[in-house]
Formats: C-alpha cells, sequence, structure tokens
C-alpha cells in the first residue's frame, strides 16, 4: 500500500529537508520504493543533500507539459531504490502558483508509482504549503527544542487544522453558512480545532460529527531535530501532551534527533551523512524511526515475545 508522509513545521532551518532526505534514504535501504517530492518552490535543496548537481528536469517539467506524468521527471538518485522529483527549476513565478496548477500537482503526486511519497515542505504558512502538507493523511512537525521554533510549530499545526475545516467546509458547500465564525476564529481567537467543531455540532450535530471524522483521520508526528544532551529528554513527549489536549487528539512523538556538526560539514561537502557517519547517535535516531514506521519494531518485540 502507497503511504505518503508530508514534511512541515513552520519554521526554516529546523531540519525538514534533513529528516525527509534522512528518512527517505532509510527506508529505501530498507528497500520500499520511495520518491522524495520538493515542494519547497522557490527555494528547493533536496538535491544538494542527496549530493546531487542541480537536477535538469523535475516539477517544473510537469507543470508546462513536457512531461506528462509526474512520475516521468523522478530522478534517480545515487541510493537505490531512492527517487528525486526536483523543484529547483520552478521560477519564483511558480511558487505562486495558479489553483489550477496546484490542484493537478497534488492529484499526480496521490497517484505516482512507489512504496512511499515523502514530501518535503517550505517554511512558513501559506496556502500553498498547507495544501501540500494536507496531501498526506500522515504529517510530520519538525521543530528544534528552541522556544521560538516550537512557537512557530504550534501556528503551523493550527494552520493545517483550520485550512483542512475550510477546504472540507467548502467541499461540502457548507463554507457560507460557517465563514462568519471561521472570519471569527481566524482572527486571532482559533485557539483549537475543537472550538469550530463544537460551533458546528452545536448547529447541526450530524454535520458536525462528519467534520470531526474527517479531523480525526489525520495523524500527526512531531520530531524534535537538533537535540541536545542539555535539553530536558521528555521534551517531546510533553509537546505532545500539549498538542493533544489543546489542539486535537491525533499527535504522537516519533523521536529526538540529535545535533551533529558533521552535518553541516556534510552538506558543505555534499556527502551524504547516513552514508558517511552510519554510527552515529543521529543516524541510530533515523533508524528507530524508520523501524518504527515500517513496523519493525513491533515486529521484533513480536518475536521477542514469542520466544
Ligand atoms: N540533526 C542535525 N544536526 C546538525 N545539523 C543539522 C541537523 N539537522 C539539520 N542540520 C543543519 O541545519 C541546516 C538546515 O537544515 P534543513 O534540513 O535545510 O532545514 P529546513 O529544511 O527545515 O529549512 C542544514 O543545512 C544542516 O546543516
Ligand atoms: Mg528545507
Amino acid at each position: 500500500m502507497r503511504r505518503i508522509y508530508s514534511i512541515g513545521g513552520g519554521k526554516g532551518g529546523s531540519g525538514k529537508s534533513f529528516i525527509a532526505a534522512s528518512l527517505g534514504i532509510l527506508l529505501a535501504k530498507h528497500g520500499k520504493r520511495v520518491v522524495l517530492v520538493d515542494l519547497d518552490l522557490g527555494a528547493s535543496n533536496l538535491h544538494t543533500l542527496l549530493g546531487m548537481q542541480i537536477p535538469e528536469k523535475g516539477l517544473d517539467s510537469y507543470v508546462d507539459k513536457t512531461a506528462s506524468h509526474l512520475g516521468d521527471v523522478a530522478l534517480t538518485t545515487t541510493v537505490p531504490n531512492l527517487y528525486l522529483i526536483s523543484s529547483t527549476r520552478c521560477s519564483l513565478e511558480i511558487a505562486n502558483l495558479f489553483y489550477a496548477q496546484k490542484l493537478k500537482i497534488i492529484s499526480a503526486i496521490k497517484t505516482l508509482p512507489f512504496d512511499y511519497i515523502l514530501l518535503d515542505l517550505g517554511p512558513g504558512t501559506n496556502f500553498n504549503t498547507l495544501d501540500f502538507f494536507l496531501i498526506a493523511r500522515e504529517g510530520f512537525f519538525v521543530t528544534t527544542p528552541e522556544p521560538t521554533a516550537i512557537e512557530n510549530t504550534f501556528i503551523f499545526m493550527k494552520s493545517v487544522y483550520l485550512r483542512k475545516l475550510k477546504l472540507s467546509l467548502k467541499e461540502a458547500n457548507l463554507w457560507h453558512t460557517y465563514q462568519e465564525e471561521i472570519a471569527k476564529l481566524s482572527r486571532g481567537a482559533f485557539k483549537s480545532p475543537l472550538d469550530l467543531i463544537n460551533i458546528l455540532i452545536a448547529r447541526d450535530p450530524e454535520k458536525g460529527r462528519v467534520f470531526e471524522e474527517l479531523l480525526s483521520n489525520l495523524e500527526f508526528r512531531l520530531i524534535l531535530n537538533k537535540f541536545r544532551g542539555q535539553v530536558n529528554e521528555n521534551l517531546g513527549e510533553q509537546l505532545v501532551e500539549v498538542c493533544n489536549r489543546h489542539l486535537y487528539p491525533s499527535f504522537s512523538f516519533l523521536g529526538n534527533v540529535s545535533y551533529d556538526n558533521r552535518v553541516y560539514e556534510s552538506v558543505l561537502a555534499r556527502n551524504i551523512f547516513i552514508n558517511k557517519y552510519p554510527y552515529t547517535k543521529t543516524v541510530s535516531n533515523l533508524q528507530n524511526m524508520v523501524r518504527n514506521l515500517t513496523g519493525e519494531q513491533q515486529e521484533s518485540l513480536r518475536v521477542k515475545v514469542q520466544q
């Protein structure tokens, strides 16, 4: 079954692209067919983290119809089973996609012929970023332990929920009915998607439950990147608890990824960090995440229990 993960988080520099590339590489090493889609239009850099030169083709070839299928612009990488759909050649104009172009990209991504489709998003909370993030039912939020990054990630999480609700209401032709409430919430009073769900349920319990269900389908995971020894080991779990209590109970903690100076060195030298330094804490953290995602951890536990 095809799985799509979006990797976002609001703040630039928190390591979204590094995590996306690393998870993609490790999933490919587990024998999965994986494609990384660089959706940081206008500032894409996944190719650099994969040690590649500026690609010749990418998303732009699909948007300008040079390629008829999005899968045709997936490039091979030096890692077997791992492919990249780059957006380096997307000019700044394309960063402000037309609505129809965006829908075309979104529906093409959903049917890409791969086991795993990983979407690397840009910073900020503009509509394109939020809509790309919502392509996946499973979303990863990457933050560093710094308060500013955590704050931006919370803002991003709220924006994702608000956007999902708005799009779902529009789809159900209910946008006009609730426009006023949503506008009020969007003007700063929006603390939790549950506020809006409660309004919907109070007005029309049956429809309200449908929207509640839509939100419950989303599964979010938090990753704390650039983790250093002096940070509280339980910070991630604590943040997830806050998200589940105040936003929506859809969050789980995927783990810490240790800070390592050699990540920066590898990026500079266009080396793949995982290949160059496989026995580091950072790589071991990432490997644990991949085991968790592929369900291998449960498998080995089950074997142990059976023995
Ligand atoms: N775990 C880490 N340890 C050390 N440096 C990291 C780590 N993760 C990312 N970096 C550094 O942070 C920089 C920004 O990461 P990047 O993935 O490009 O962030 P984003 O995509 O969120 O803007 C990278 O160039 C890399 O040098
Ligand atoms: Mg990035």
